[in-house]
């Protein structure tokens, strides 16, 4: 990933397959294991997985190809890539907020990052934790998420990148595996089926706005999409590379870590713990796993420390991509150093992350400040970040985006670029793709945003 910074001209993945791990890597994260269970939990299970997988297939897709074309047209960072092709101050302000917005939810991403490291030790130690005690700890959680965005840091610098996205290649299939078991071990639990039923037989009646605006800003999340990281990544991409290929295997590998996340924690959850409610938010994997690992005989504890790490690589994966968005700005338009731009950024999002890691403590500022939001209220200094950054901010970033490449410049130089190395896309694909980043994305995104804040009608909880 950070070969652009290596050589002094930008760099080029080597393969597809590097370029697929690279991407894949950053999209498969906390998204799919921590973000999605406990979104689909707030969200009345089955239906929201429904409306996510849509939101993949017709608003996520589409878009993740808008920003590898932009990228490997322009050759540049998400405000360059604007820039190059000929975007004013407006335009260039999505990439702007492309940068604030990885750097912010980097801060609060570290948190949960933090409560993984934790989870590795209680595991093999085979410690029970009570988890309200652990996260309303301020000693245990200020260090770990900050020893996180310190791994970051290390890993930016350059000094072990290419290590650590070697070793990533291995473990990511391995993390996979380890989910394949522990979901089998929930599914055959006894009262498993009640979970089952919960996760996948949707009640259409439960589809409403906020359910509709948290599935479209979860594909987000999950794909890696508004972040200006493809756009990045894209620039690194030979010409021959087959874009939709490629796309494809990254939107399939990460919705099926999601869904298999899911398929871990909800037949779980209604056989092992009746009394919790799927709605109870951040908290639900780590309450729920741990229970899981015990029922598994006789090395329960020790592959639950594994999975813990191997999650903790697939943040890594996640949060080194999120650091290198604004790093790279700053390098490519601000012309810091490497050195100086990680360690400025990565000590900036440590601070910012106090707050967020503070707010699961009962009762403090953090965990009591709300905000009204047209009628939706916010509570917590983590819940106000992960709604404003993670979701509402990259829901705007693809909107802009899909405007700029469908109206403001000529939408067939984005679909040409994606025809080139995908001779397949000519034709009936390609016309559709142009109508779905035209038309489809911004209305429907349009309607979710306006939605939203009321204009149809009192405004649902967020
Ligand atoms: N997609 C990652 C996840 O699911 C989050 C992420 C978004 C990482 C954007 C990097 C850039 O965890």
């Amino acid at each position: 990933m950070q070969k652009s910074s290596k050589t002094p001209s930008r760099g080029q993945w080597g393969s597809s397959f590097g370029f697929i791990m690279a991407a894949g890597g950053s999209a498969v994260g906390l998204g799919n294991i921590w973000r999605f269970p406990y979104i689909t939990g707030q969200n009345g299970g089955g239906a929201f997985v429904f409306v996510y997988l849509v939101c993949v297939l017709l608003i996520g897709l589409p878009l993740l190809l808008n920003e590898i074309a932009l990228g490997r047209k322009s050759g540049k960072n998400p405000v360059g890539a604007i820039k190059e092709t000929g975007g004013n101050r407006f335009w260039q302000s999505s990439g702007v907020l492309c940068v604030v917005v990885c750097f912010a939810v980097l801060s609060y991403y570290s948190v949960i990052a933090g409560w993984t490291i934790g989870y590795i030790f209680t595991e093999l130690i085979n410690i029970p934790v009570d988890f309200e005690v652990f996260i309303q700890t301020p000693l245990y959680v200020v260090p770990l998420c900050i020893v996180f965005i310190l791994l970051t840091i290390s890993v930016v610098l350059g000094g072990i990148s290419g290590g650590i996205e070697k070793a990533a290649k291995f473990l990511m299939p391995i993390l996979f595996l380890i989910i394949l078991l522990i979901a089998a071990r929930a599914v055959t639990l006894p009262g498993a089926s009640k979970g089952i039923e919960y996760y996948l037989s949707p009640d259409f009646s439960k589809i409403n706005g906020k359910v509709i605006l948290s599935a479209l800003g979860q594909a987000f999340f999950s794909l890696s999409v508004g972040w200006g990281l493809m756009i990045t990544f894209g620039s690194y991409l030979p010409k021959g590379n087959n874009i939709i290929k490629s796309s494809l295997w990254i939107a399939g590998m990460d919705s099926t870590v999601a869904l298999m996340g899911g398929l871990m924690i909800f037949p779980a959850l209604f056989a092992l713990l009746p009394g919790v409610s799927p709605d109870e938010g951040p908290a639900l994997v780590f309450n729920v796993l741990p229970r899981v690992f015990d029922q598994i005989e006789p090395f329960g504890n020790i592959i639950g420390g594994l999975f813990f790490l191997l999650l903790l690589v697939a943040a890594l994966t996640s949060s080194i991509s999120m650091l290198e968005v604004p790093v790279a700005y700053f390098i490519d338009e601000r012309k810091w150093s490497r050195k100086k731009a990680t360690w400025t950024l990565g000590i900036a999002a440590m601070f910012l992350s106090i707050p967020s890691a503070l707010a699961s403590v009962k009762g403090n500022f953090f965990n009591l400040i709300h905000i009204d939001f047209f009628g939706n209220d916010i509570i917590g200094f983590f819940n106000l970040m992960d709604f404003f950054f993670g979701t509402l901010a990259i829901v705007i970033i693809c909107l802009m985006l899909s405007v700029y490449s469908g109206w403001i410049k000529n939408v067939k130089v984005f679909a040409t670029e994606l025809t080139i190395g995908a001779p397949a896309f000519e034709g009936f694909p390609r016309k559709a793709w142009i109508f779905f980043i035209k038309w489809i994305c911004p209305i429907v995104i349009i309607f979710v945003l306006l939605n939203m804040v009321g204009v149809f009608g009192a405004p649902e909880k967020v």
